[in-house]
């Protein structure tokens, strides 16, 4: 695991929007895997000006969101559906047909759940998959206590997330109870991961995801497990890590070996 420190938000989306740059300059018609909710906005915001200024392209990009919520309206601004339009898919110019959210309100939705992992699967994987974190330590949206191994499906949002995601919706009792996510299993196959997170309401979920045991108590600890993750956090969100100063140093240590260290 890569944990990489730098000082601010503005850092943190600068720094993951050139590593996705990098990654579809290299593979084209990479799949991307994206997260929704605040923590990548800075990322998506700095991809946009990288491609406005003509220095990325995303025309053969194909996304997969993580999640989406279930029951709310077609077109709801909260929808993560609208989300994905709005910050990606608009900005960064992508095909609307290789840009996919699960279907929250499909008529069978057990069936929209196994059709997104067939989907995923068709596509051949996620190459890069953009996580944040809960502050309960929720990836996607697999709340805690959820399958290591679970798979795309209907879960139900727990209170601390409803609470957390009141912001986006006029009324708290707005915010769905249920929605549909991929899996933690689902979402470890991605080939490369890079979860973002800012801010200090963020820090004791980051160290727990990092320094804590492997545990469904803290979905994200599961990343542990992942040979490919990078964490990108400003000072604030590190500042719960016992080791900070070590992954300082790796960072400045790292130009001693090419292909760097992990
Ligand atoms: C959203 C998602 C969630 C969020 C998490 C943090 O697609 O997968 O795991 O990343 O709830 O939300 P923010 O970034 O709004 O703090």
């Amino acid at each position: 695991m890569e944990v990489v420190i730098l000082a601010d938000p503005a850092a943190v989306g600068s720094h993951t929007a050139e590593l996705v740059a990098r990654r579809a300059a290299e593979t084209p018609d990479m799949v991307l895997g994206i997260a929704t909710g605040s923590s990548p906005l800075g990322t998506y915001r700095e991809l946009a000006r990288l491609h406005a200024q003509g220095d990325v392209t995303f025309d053969g990009v194909r996304c997969f969101a993580l999640d989406e919520y279930v029951g709310l309206p077609e077109r709801h601004p909260a929808s993560y559906a609208l989300v994905v339009e709005r910050e990606l898919t608009t900005p960064l110019g992508l095909d609307p047909a290789n840009v996919r959210t699960p279907d929250g309100s499909a008529a069978d939705i057990q069936q929209a759940c196994l059709d997104y992992e067939h989907a995923l699967a068709a596509s051949g994987g996620v190459d890069l998959q953009i996580l944040g974190i809960g502050t309960n330590g929720h990836i996607g949206f697999n709340e805690p206590t959820s399958s290591l191994a679970s798979r795309t499906r209907v879960k139900a949002l727990s209170q601390q997330t409803r609470m957390d995601n009141a912001r986006f919706f006029a009324k708290g009792e707005d915010v769905p109870t249920h929605c549909i996510t991929q899996g933690l299993g689902t979402i470890m196959e991605a080939r490369e991961i890079v979860l973002v997170a800012q801010g200090e309401a963020k820090a004791a979920a980051v160290a727990a995801a990092i320094e804590g045991p492997v545990s469904s108590m803290c979905p994200a600890s599961l990343l542990q497990f992942h040979p490919r993750t990078r964490i990108v956090l400003d000072e604030a969100a590190a500042s719960g890590l016992t080791l900070a100063d070590y992954h300082r140093f790796v960072a400045e240590a790292k130009h001693h070996f090419p292909g760097g260290t992990r």
